[in-house]
């Protein structure tokens, strides 16, 4: 099963991909963890990248291709997944349709389209509290879902930090690109695709639930 999940920034589409890529058995294609990762181990990628990253615009759309395009097309044999989740990606009407191209050339089909919806008071809260473990990536909130010692991650006792691009002044200016860039995009996958609107302001795990409910159906 293939799935693409949409939504604003801080709408949880990490926190839902990584749920339903385990319960799925889904490879998790998230753009931002790839850019972040390169950015961390600061390769000629993650240097080109780094700074538009931090002022919380897109960064072109070759580069983000070059990352995603080989994850959903090429399957080695080995794989253990039984499909993937993009999370990230697409970010504007360009990337949409050349994932749609690439994914047509390759005889790969969607499943399943989720958009989580979360109005941007909500996830201007949820930005300020999240914090990261640098070691495992695992995301937590200080608000609902905070570590058991503070600033230590329960899974691996891995720092916990705050991402770069979650500082107000960032958080707006990435709010003001979903809304011109990326939000339109819901129109093109409603013309094509069944897309699963699903309300991202319940908890977690009832969220999971609905959307395992919905591409399972
Ligand atoms: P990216 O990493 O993709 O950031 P984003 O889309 O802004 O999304 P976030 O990771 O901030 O949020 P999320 O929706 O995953 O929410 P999360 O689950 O963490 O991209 C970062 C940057 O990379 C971009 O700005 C751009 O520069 C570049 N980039 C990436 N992809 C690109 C592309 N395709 N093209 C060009 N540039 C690209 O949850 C947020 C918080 O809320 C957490 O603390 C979590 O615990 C909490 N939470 C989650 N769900 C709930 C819930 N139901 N109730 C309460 N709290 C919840």
């Amino acid at each position: 099963m293939n799935i693409i999940i949409l939504g604003a920034p801080g709408s949880g589409k990490g926190t839902q991909a990584t749920r339903l890529a385990e319960r799925l058995n889904l490879r998790h294609v998230s753009t931002g963890d790839l850019l972040r990762d390169a950015v961390a181990k600061q390769t000629p990628l993650g240097k080109q990248v780094e700074s538009t990253m931090a002022e919380g615009k897109l960064v072109s759309d070759n580069i983000v291709l070059d990352l995603v395009k080989g994850a959903v097309t090429v399957h080695d044999p080995d794989d253990p997944w039984d499909g993937w989740i993009l999370d990230g990606y697409p970010r504007n009407s360009a990337q949409a349709e050349e994932l749609e191209d690439v994914l047509s050339s390759a005889r790969e089909t969607v499943e399943g389209v989720v958009f989580l919806d979360v109005p941007g008071d909500v996830i201007v809260e949820r930005l300020s509290n999240r914090r990261t473990c640098t070691e495992c990536k695992s995301v937590f909130n200080l608000l609902n879902r905070a570590p058991q010692v503070e600033g230590k991650c329960d899974d691996c006792g891995g720092d916990l930090v705050q991402r770069d691009d979650d500082k107000p002044e960032t958080v707006r200016e990435r709010l003001a690109v979903y809304e011109k860039e990326t939000l339109p995009i819901l129109d093109f996958y409603e013309l094509r695709y069944d897309v699963h609107r699903v309300n991202g302001t319940r908890g977690i795990d009832e969220v999971t639930d609905e959307i395992l409910e919905l591409v399972s159906a």
